[in-house]
């Protein structure tokens, strides 16, 4: 199929005269690979009407707090593709990254160092996060913005669970003068994305679940740094092989120890410089 129809794809190249460089680079390669793609696959007028009807049925399925086209992305590794391109560090000191999902509800409450995260009961195992905020040469960080989020013991995150309290399994959090964090919560538990859109349909059809291991989300930002988006998942958690989002890295899987009888997580985070990025 190489040779099917070359010259259209150059004419819709040579049509990007009125676009800035940036745009005109990443489109001109947009349209090489999927005219490339379309070649190769030999993509039949239905096949590509299937494909044109799912993705308009992914857009019906993005609402306020429903954002499928993200999924897509994640479940399909673009995602984590993106976030490796453009978190390249040198340090072995700063902490890896990886998504940011969607159920970041934007700015939480705002807590004291060794707080509960929790607004109601939960039947899950208490659980002691700690540690500190460092940059990349160690010095720690005073002051850091430590964000957390989690879901219930019921594999739902509060925004997508109408009889959880609003802001339940997520706050905000500043490091000491040490550069300390703490917090109380509960053993994270996995859970699977939403699959009941075209995302989900798309998992089913490629014969893959869509369960992500057990973790908890931080966001980590102080000025001059980087902000750093990444996960703590539990170590022998039995979908870290599998994740449906790609989203596992070595350095981030953890291993709880009991500590004065509670089970405890002890992990220092490490932040690039901004002008590093
Ligand atoms: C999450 O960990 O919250 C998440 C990440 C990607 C897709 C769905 C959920
Ligand atoms: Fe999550």
């Amino acid at each position: 199929m190489e040779s099917v129809f070359p010259e259209l794809t150059e004419d819709v190249i040579g049509r990007m005269g009125g676009a800035s460089p940036r745009l005109r680079e990443v489109m001109t390669l947009l349209v090489r690979h999927l005219h490339s793609f379309v070649r190769e696959a030999a993509l039949t007028q239905e096949e590509w009407s299937t494909g044109i009807e799912f993705l308009t049925r992914t857009g019906q399925m993005c609402s306020g707090n429903r954002q499928e086209f993200i999924l897509l992305s994640d479940i399909l590794g673009v995602s984590m593709l993106v976030d490796a391109i453009d978190h390249q560090s040198s340090s072995e000191r700063v902490t890896d990254s990886t998504v940011l999902g969607p159920f970041y509800a934007g700015p939480q409450r705002e807590l004291a160092k060794g707080d509960s995260i929790l607004l109601r009961e939960e039947d899950g195992e208490p659980l002691l996060m700690k540690g500190r905020v460092a940059d990349a040469s160690g010095t720690p960080i005073a002051g850091a913005k430590v964000e957390v989020w989690q879901t219930a013991t019921n594999q739902l995150y509060d925004v997508q669970d109408e009889n959880q309290p609003h802001g339940h399994l997520r706050a905000t959090f500043t490091t000491d003068e040490r550069g300390e964090y703490a917090f109380r919560s509960i053993l994270p538990v996995s859970y699977p994305i939403p699959d009941d859109g075209p995302a989900g349909q798309l998992l089913r059809g490629l014969g893959r679940h869509p369960f992500r291991p057990a973790h908890v989300h931080f966001m980590i930002s102080a000025p001059s740094h980087r902000k750093l988006v990444t996960h703590l998942f539990l170590k022998g958690d039995k979908y870290l092989d599998s994740d449906a989002v790609f989203g596992v890295k070595p350095s981030l899987v953890v291993q709880p120890v009991r500590q004065d009888g509670t089970l405890t997580i002890a992990h220092d985070f490490g932040l690039a410089r901004a002008q590093d990025a």
